[in-house]
């Protein structure tokens, strides 16, 4: 039988919130990536003129808009979240300001992306380079929120997509918003071939648990790694 001695400890780190808000943004995007496919290239059925086929585009279209407002509301949900959720949650950890998150940067690139080193990194919450590209991807959404909109403005008189009607003007017109949203698709996917990748070889590697992390909250965490946050935490405290 294959065990290991090392002492861990159960850390709760992502909160109900954040995991409501992950699996609902993972659906919208599975489903705006789905149906945006199918508007960029509408196959020859949709255009068929029998009754039953006549108005799939409009239903292809319908889809993508409510999912939209969902998607809108769930990201607007997540960025109050990063003010009012737990320290592993909050803005600070996603955008690198201090020495340590830039040192654990360099540290995370030379284990994972270089391979010069093979000690996995020791953070409790997200890595500060995975933080950063999560970042990098919340922008994306803003981005893809602010076209999609942009363009669902010239289609409805609705006063939530009319309030976004200055982004196509401003961005130079309908094809170049088309070809913005569009492409941003295609980060999407990409993001999501590499991100469930990663998620699960560091579950291979590390061993703590972190895909299920994101389904009930806890993770395993090495008792020495716990202790010094804890350490940190209470150090930080007293100075305040
Ligand atoms: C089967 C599919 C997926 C699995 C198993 C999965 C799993 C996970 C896990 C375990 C984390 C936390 C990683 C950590 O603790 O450092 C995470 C974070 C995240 N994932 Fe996924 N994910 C999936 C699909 C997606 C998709 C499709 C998207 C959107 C394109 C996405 C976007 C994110 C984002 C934005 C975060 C950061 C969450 C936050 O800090 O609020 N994931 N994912
Ligand atoms: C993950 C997020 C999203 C993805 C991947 C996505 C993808 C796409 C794609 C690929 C197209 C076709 C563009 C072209 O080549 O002409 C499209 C069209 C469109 N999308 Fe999105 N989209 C997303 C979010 C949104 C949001 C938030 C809205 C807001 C209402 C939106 C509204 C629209 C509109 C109005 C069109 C044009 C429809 C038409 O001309 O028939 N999308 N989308």
């Amino acid at each position: 039988m294959k065990s290991r001695d090392t002492r861990l400890r159960e850390v709760y780190v992502w909160e109900l919130p954040v995991r409501i808000y992950h699996w609902m943004n993972a659906l919208c995007v599975v489903i705006l990536c789905v149906t945006g496919f199918l508007i960029a290239n509408p196959p020859a059925i949709m255009s068929g003129t029998e009754a039953n086929f006549s108005f799939w585009f409009g239903k292809v279209r319908l889809i993508h808009f409510l999912t939209a407002f969902v998607f809108l509301f769930n990201f607007m949900f997540r960025i109050y979240w990063g003010f009012a959720g737990n320290k592993y949650a909050g803005w600070r950890n996603y955008i690198p300001h201090r020495k340590a998150q830039f040192k654990e940067l360099i540290e995370v690139l030379k284990v994972d992306i270089l391979m010069l080193k093979n000690k996995p990194v020791e953070s409790i919450g997200h890595n500060t380079l995975a933080s950063f590209i999560y970042f990098a991807l919340f922008l994306a959404f803003l981005l893809q929120c602010l076209t999609g909109f942009g363009l669902y403005a010239q289609m409805s008189k609705a006063f939530l997509p009319q309030l976004f009607a200055w982004v196509v003007p401003l961005l130079g017109g309908d094809l170049a918003v088309r070809h913005i949203h569009h492409i941003l698709m295609w980060f999407f996917i990409l993001f999501t071939l590499f991100h469930v990748y990663l998620v699960f070889y560091h579950d291979y590697i590390e061993r703590r648990g972190i895909t299920s992390s994101m389904i009930g909250g806890w993770k395993f965490i090495e008792e020495e790694v716990a202790e010094k946050e804890e350490e940190e935490e209470k150090a930080a405290a007293k100075k305040a």
